[in-house]
């Protein structure tokens, strides 16, 4: 493992050991045990194109755990944001710090950075996926249920990049997934080719519909994610539209297993893809979610940059 671009980077062995480290890791934490020595003297670029709450704060507290050093950089500072190349930027920044989080639009930028750079790097969220989000899910899902294969997973809503990494990660730990989607709104087609090839190796089951009903049955796990992702706001009344058959309520999660549970990977809109019945619910995980990203990042930091 040399950077973390697309979980179908990563082995399905390298996935669960990863989560096994960062359960290893957060206990440690709560237990006051420090782990300042692991990337003791390191720093992480962290170039950020959109906005970010979570991704930005828990790479750089889970960098300040590991002994290091965040340096947050937003691309309407860097010259990245005025023109220079992907390749100078990789080149120059490999000569000064010693690992790159980006978050950006297009997948290709990230896969340059990786390429042109002689430093790991690590997608915290492309218009195609959003994989380090993924391995904080099925982290929180493995806490909840104890196990992760053959647990079935519905997503209902948008066929974003939270979606693409889903396929992806439920197909590498041998998860189902049901994705409902309107018409108009699926998956990438690469990323389906992607999970089903995987899951054809793992006998991980890939549904893909229009129905969101079909999909929640009898799953372990509800997921859905914002109708406007980055980038989207300008088609923000005709997707709320088309999308407002897709809303997780509790009419639709009552479909799900009686002990199913339900993520987000925030930030929600209550009252568009999640009522908050459910979102606020005994049922709901968001904040775990949440916090898992700052142990599942230190595990993959820990393991690129040391
Ligand atoms: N889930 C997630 O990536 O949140 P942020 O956009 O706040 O980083
Ligand atoms: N799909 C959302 C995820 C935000 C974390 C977006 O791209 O805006």
């Amino acid at each position: 493992m040399k950077h973390l671009l697309c979980l179908n980077d990563l082995t399905s062995e390298e996935i669960i050991g990863l989560i096994d480290y960062a359960d290893k890791l957060k206990y440690e934490h709560k237990n006051g045990i420090r782990h300042d020595h692991i990337l003791k003297g390191k720093t992480l670029g962290m170039i950020f194109s959109k906005s970010s709450t979570r991704t930005r704060v828990s790479f750089e507290v889970g960098m300040k755990q590991l002994g290091g050093h965040a340096l947050f950089l937003s691309s309407t500072d860097i010259q990245l944001g005025r023109g220079e190349t992907v390749h100078d930027t990789a080149k120059t920044l490999s000569r000064y710090i010693d690992g790159i989080m980006i978050r950006t639009f297009s997948q290709k930028d990230v896969e340059d950075l990786a390429f042109y750079g002689s430093i790991p790097v690590i997608n915290g969220l492309t218009d195609e996926l959003h994989p380090c989000q993924i391995l904080a899910d099925l982290m929180t899902i493995r806490e909840s249920k104890g196990y992760l294969k053959g647990l079935k997973l519905a997503y209902i809503g948008d066929g974003n990049n939270v979606a693409n990494s889903l396929l992806i990660g439920c197909a590498k730990t041998a998860m189902n997934i049901s994705v409902a989607t309107p018409a108009g709104y699926n998956c990438d087609k690469k990323y389906v080719l992607m999970a089903q090839k995987i899951a054809s190796m793992t006998g991980s089951c890939i549904d893909i519909s229009s129905d969101p009903e079909s999909a929640v049955s009898s799953a372990d796990v509800v997921y859905t994610d914002t109708w406007i992702s980055m980038g989207m706001e300008a088609d923000k009344d005709k997707r709320v539209r088309d999308f407002a058959p897709y809303q997780v309520n509790s009419a639709l999660f009552s479909k799900a297993k009686p002990d199913a549970v339900f993520l987000h990977c925030l930030p929600a809109y209550r009252g568009f893809e999640v009522t908050e019945d459910v979102i606020d619910g005994p049922r709901s995980l968001i904040f775990d979610e949440a916090e898992n990203r700052l142990h599942i990042q230190k595990a993959v930091m820990a393991t690129l940059m040391s």
